[in-house]
């Protein structure tokens, strides 16, 4: 197969500075294979706006279809993110469906399949991204496309029982199946995706792993997410004057960079630096929290809620507690360079991740990249991030625990050198272990090369298959 490789999300870079692990993520993998990304583009469309419009290409290419405010409301907004997106992150209690939200979202899938079939030649393959997209791969067999289309989901994957809350269930197996590899974060993920199609009766599992659901096969593997570690340590190491970042070297700095997302547990994570400065008080050494966390999804109401009880809880510790020379909890709700962002990185004593539910989280492997290793800061990780499953040398918190947090500060801030190089130097193997280049080609070649869908087979052999793998 010599074909390119033809990446889709619904967010795309347009040279701004990205947040979001999947643009980052994917930004960097494509930069070093070349290829074409299409996404959506950052202005509203008008309905005469019906193709792809050709945006800031560097490495590779990249196309834009318009979406209009009818359906940024309905898709992005409303299934993609007040639908799935809470569901996946264990808050179905978020979950707001409405009328309109899952045909609009259908309807999206099945014109951005259509702008991108005429794209897609022979020997290409098609690689998917994350929850907005679920139904491209059967919208494209709808219209005949048979190249090899995989899927990588950026996020948790669902329990079982929380599928019920879709408006029609049984569709998101029928999804994944038009897919040929299925690629999610964690082994848990992969546990749970797994089950769904066990529980699911058009499901059979066959002798090599793979799933077949009705005509079609679709294997499903966990491919952890990486980062480029080498050039954002690169960029965390470079000298300059600490006043330049905003820093007093006289204090204990701990670091939060994040989304403005409920998953992140923003709220807990400065309970937890509340609680850790009462027990602080009168000690001397002061120490400060510096949270950056930009706006996102602003239109949906709990992204709304969320905002305003973190300014709540922010201005009354810093109430509590600041003096006139000092502000505790230093708070930026806007996106940093990632230059910037990695120079402070490495300046911080502690970094705090307090997802309440997380694919991945990238934070966390950038914060252990950006570190120096032999003087190296101290990563606070919540179990609940799928970076934990391998992380593990990490300091492990239930970010439920407002009291575990706050004690685990404690711990990093006054953790001996000897302790902080052991940790890191672990934490590090895994960052490199995982780095985004080996991600993306593992994931392309075991596209390339896992079980040929069975009609695909059926087409070439003219035979059928049994459930063995087998040609009869
Ligand atoms: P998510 O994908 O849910 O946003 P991740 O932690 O996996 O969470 O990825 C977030 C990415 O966005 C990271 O690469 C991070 O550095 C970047 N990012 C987050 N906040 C900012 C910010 N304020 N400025 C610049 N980059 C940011
Ligand atoms: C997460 C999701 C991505 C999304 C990103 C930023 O990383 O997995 O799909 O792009 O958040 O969210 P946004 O809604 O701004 O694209």
């Amino acid at each position: 197969m010599t074909g390119k490789l033809v990446v889709v999300s619904n967010r795309i870079p347009t040279g701004a500075t990205p947040s979001g692990g999947l643009v980052v993520a994917v930004h960097d993998a494509l930069t070093r294979s070349g290829g074409l990304w299409v996404g959506a583009h950052p202005d509203e469309g008008t309905p005469d706006q019906d193709g792809l419009t050709e945006i800031a290409s560097g490495d590779y290419t990249r196309l834009a279809f318009h979406l209009t405010p009818e359906e940024y409301d309905s898709y992005y907004l409303g299934f993609a993110n007040s639908v799935l997106w809470p569901l996946c992150h264990g808050r179905v209690d978020l979950v707001d469906i409405e009328r309109g939200f899952e045909e609009t979202y259908l309807a999206v899938n099945a014109r951005v399949a259509r702008l991108l079939a005429d794209q897609i030649g022979e020997g290409d393959i098609v690689w998917v991204h994350d929850y907005h997209f679920l139904p491209l791969a059967s919208e494209l067999r709808k219209l005949g496309i048979t190249a090899r289309i995989g899927f990588f989901l950026h996020i948790p994957f669902p329990p079982l029982g929380a599928l019920s809350t879709l408006p029609s269930p049984d569709d998101f197996a029928e999804w994944l199946s038009a897919y040929d590899l299925v690629g999610l974060q964690t082994r848990r993920d992969t546990a749970s995706c797994l089950e769904m199609f066990r529980a699911d009766p058009r499901a059979e599992f066959m002798t090599d792993g793979s799933v077949k659901f009705r005509d079609r096969s679709v294997s499903v593997r966990s491919f952890p997410i990486g980062i480029d570690a080498e050039s954002f340590a690169e960029a965390a190491a470079v000298e300059g004057p600490d006043a330049e970042l905003g820093i007093d070297m006289h204090e204990d700095l701990v670091i939060g960079v994040d989304r403005l997302d409920y998953s992140k547990g923003l709220p807990n994570r400065f309970r937890a630096f509340g609680k850790f400065l009462d027990s602080r008080a009168g000690t001397g050494r002061r120490a400060s929290l510096l949270q950056i966390a930009p706006p996102t999804r602003e239109r949906v109401a709990a992204y709304r809620a969320i905002r305003t009880e973190l300014e709540e809880i922010a201005g009354r510790l810093n109430g509590e507690h600041a003096e006139l020379d000092w502000t505790p909890i230093r708070y930026i709700h806007r996106g940093v360079e990632r230059d910037t962002l990695a120079r402070l990185h490495r300046r911080a004593r502690a970094c705090l991740v307090t997802s309440l539910a997380d694919g991945m989280n990238l934070v966390a492997k950038e914060y252990v990249a950006a570190q120096d290793p032999e003087d190296p800061g101290v990563l606070i990780l919540s179990r609940f991030a799928g970076a934990a499953e391998d992380m593990t040398e990490a300091l492990l918190v239930n970010p439920y625990d407002i009291d575990e947090t706050s004690e685990a500060i404690e711990t990093a801030i006054t953790m001996p050198l000897e302790e902080r190089r052991r940790r890191h130097a672990h934490s590090l193997g895994v960052v490199h272990a995982t780095n985004v280049t080996d991600w993306a080609q593992s994931f392309v070649s075991c596209l390339k090369t896992c079980t040929p869908t069975l009609d695909y087979r059926r087409a070439q052999t003219g035979r059928t298959l049994q459930h063995d793998g087998e040609t009869a």
